[in-house]
């Protein structure tokens, strides 16, 4: 007997040393982590409680039970980050391939029970073949499974998945499903299927880092938030996404402490050029506005038309979603309005203020656009914005035309206090483009048709290309200095701070997905 307990606690402790003993050397796995060593890092030290460590699976067939190791390929437990209670699971690439078994699936299951019953957020670190392929559709089931509570966790806790290693078919799906998904760079791949049945399939010839490396899900698909050197520093931008973020939508991340001083920033004078065709860089306005170095970026090259992250104004944590005027003249588009509603409906699922920056010459015209659905993507942001219950401040700071106009957080979808700068233009399109419209006749029968276009648009810009008229009517509440607006928001967020909204009684509306 003695000897028998004596052979399970040597199982148990090198199940708690490495995970699975069996170690893969592939170029995957070389600059890696173990599943343990990553929740080392993530963690405070001596923090981490493993929930499972002896869990097996069940499987017989194909001689699988000889093949059997404690924990089955997946860390599950709770602990803290900087003090604050986190659930997080591991997978470990070593233990057939990462992929999900029946009991691999209820370890992750369970501790995500235990997340959203104490609402704390879940961290998933992802390295995972998918659906284990030797059980069959119980390791669909517990895909599914998972799947199931990412949906009853939306909105409730935030939930933040690492793709640390390729992460194929049901183990994309997941993420796909959580708030924030994370990639390391030339180590990472997700995809529904490899490159290998992509060529069965399709005959194409593409590589893992081509088909869904971290560059491509970046860049191109906008399927990764976030990218990362290495596995410690994806560790480090979890704990940094974190600390912006309170534990459930029962919560407001906690504010640093702030204490007000002199909040002018001259800065932010000089930013607007004296051309108002001429780009500029939003991220030096955004710089002169929020606490010193805050600004952490999401989707930074995606979309790049549009700026979304989370940011400090005197200590409160607050999402930012910004036009860019330095990429397409900062217009929306399909995927800008993706990215900026989706980040809307995570800042308001859990109580984050939102700024919004506008310089917007409009919606992108084209067949591209019109194919894709602009109208629809569009409609998303508008949606998204619209339905946004937290407190929502706009500053305009040169163009805000047409229906980009009221989309980007206007009074009239519900924004609680709107700014303009002297710089704004707020129309309903560009002075140019108007006069060639409403004086069309008078330009043509013109002596000098080009001078009598110069004037029409002189005339329009005069009456229209400013922020006093949409002042004079209520629609801006101020007109503001450049170098005032720090100050303004720090003051407009905090009398906002106990806002408080009624919401339509109905199961749930239907944005236009
Ligand atoms: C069982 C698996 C596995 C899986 C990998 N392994 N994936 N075992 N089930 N799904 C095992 C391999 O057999 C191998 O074992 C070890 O893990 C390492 O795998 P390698 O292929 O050597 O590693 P690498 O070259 O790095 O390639 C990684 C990979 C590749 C790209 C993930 O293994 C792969 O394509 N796997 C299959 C992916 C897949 O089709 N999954 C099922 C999807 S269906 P040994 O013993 O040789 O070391 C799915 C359905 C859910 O997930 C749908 C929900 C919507």
């Amino acid at each position: 007997m003695d000897s028998k307990i004596n052979k399970l606690n040597e199982q148990i402790a090198l199940a708690h040393l490495g995970g699975g003993q069996k170690r893969i050397d592939t170029q995957h796995t070389k600059k890696k982590l173990t599943a343990r060593e990553r929740i080392h890092y993530l963690l405070d030290e001596g923090s981490f409680e493993e929930i499972g460590v002896l869990v097996t699976h069940r499987t017989t067939d194909f001689g699988m039970d000889k093949d059997i190791y404690f924990g089955d390929g997946v860390v599950t437990g709770y602990g803290t980050i900087n003090g604050r209670l986190i659930y997080v699971y591991a997978q470990d690439f070593t233990v057939f391939g990462g992929s999900l078994s029946e009991t691999h699936a209820e370890k992750i299951c369970k501790i995500m029970d235990l997340a959203v019953k104490v609402r704390a957020p879940i961290i998933g670190l992802n390295d995972s073949g998918g659906a284990r392929i030797q059980e069959g559709v119980r390791s669909l089931g517990g895909y599914a499974d998972i799947f199931f509570r990412n949906v009853k966790a939306s909105g409730v806790i935030p939930q933040i998945s690492a793709i640390m290693g390729p992460c194929a078919g049901g183990a994309v799906y997941s993420p796909a499903m959580t708030d924030f998904t994370l990639m390391v760079e030339n180590t990472s791949y997700m995809f529904v299927t490899g490159p290998n049945v992509v060529k069965t399939v399709t005959n194409e010839t593409v590589t893992s880092e081509e088909l869904g490396g971290a560059h491509t899900h970046a860049s191109k698909s906008g399927v990764a938030h976030i990218t990362s050197a290495n596995d410690v520093e994806c560790l480090e931008d979890i704990k940094k996404l974190l600390s912006y973020l309170p534990q459930s939508n029962k919560e407001i991340t906690q504010k640093l402490s702030f204490k007000l001083e002199d909040e002018i920033r001259d800065v932010l004078s000089d930013i607007i050029p004296d051309n108002a065709n001429k780009p500029y860089d939003m991220h030096e306005v955004i710089k002169g506005i929020i606490d010193e170095d805050s600004f952490y970026e999401i989707h930074k090259n995606y979309a790049e038309n549009i700026l979304v992250g989370f940011s400090r104004i005197a200590g409160r944590s607050v999402g930012i979603i910004a036009n860019q005027p330095m990429y397409l003249a900062g217009v929306l588009d399909v995927n800008s309005s993706k990215k900026a509603a989706r980040f809307t409906r995570f800042c308001d699922c859990f109580n984050i203020p939102l700024l919004v920056l506008v310089d917007v010459p409009g919606f992108l015209p084209g067949t591209d656009q019109e194919w894709n659905g602009i109208i629809v993507h569009g409609a998303k942001l508008l949606y998204a914005l619209s339905e946004a219950t937290v407190p929502r401040i706009t500053v305009i700071t040169r163009k805000a035309y047409g229906g980009a106009y009221d989309v980007m957080n206007s009074k009239h979808i519900g924004a609680d206090m709107n700014f303009a700068w002297p710089s704004a233009e707020i129309a309903v399109m560009g002075a140019k483009g108007a006069s060639e419209i409403i004086f069309r006749n008078d330009i043509a029968s013109a002596k000098n048709p080009e001078k009598k276009l110069a004037e029409k648009e002189a005339e329009y810009a005069e009456k229209f290309a400013n922020p006093y008229q949409a002042t004079q009517r209520g629609f801006i509440d101020e007109v503001i200095l450049p170098k005032d607006t720090r100050r303004k928001l720090i003051k407009a967020f905090a009398m906002l701070e106990n806002k408080m909204v009624e919401k339509p009684d109905r199961k749930h509306g239907n944005i236009p997905l």
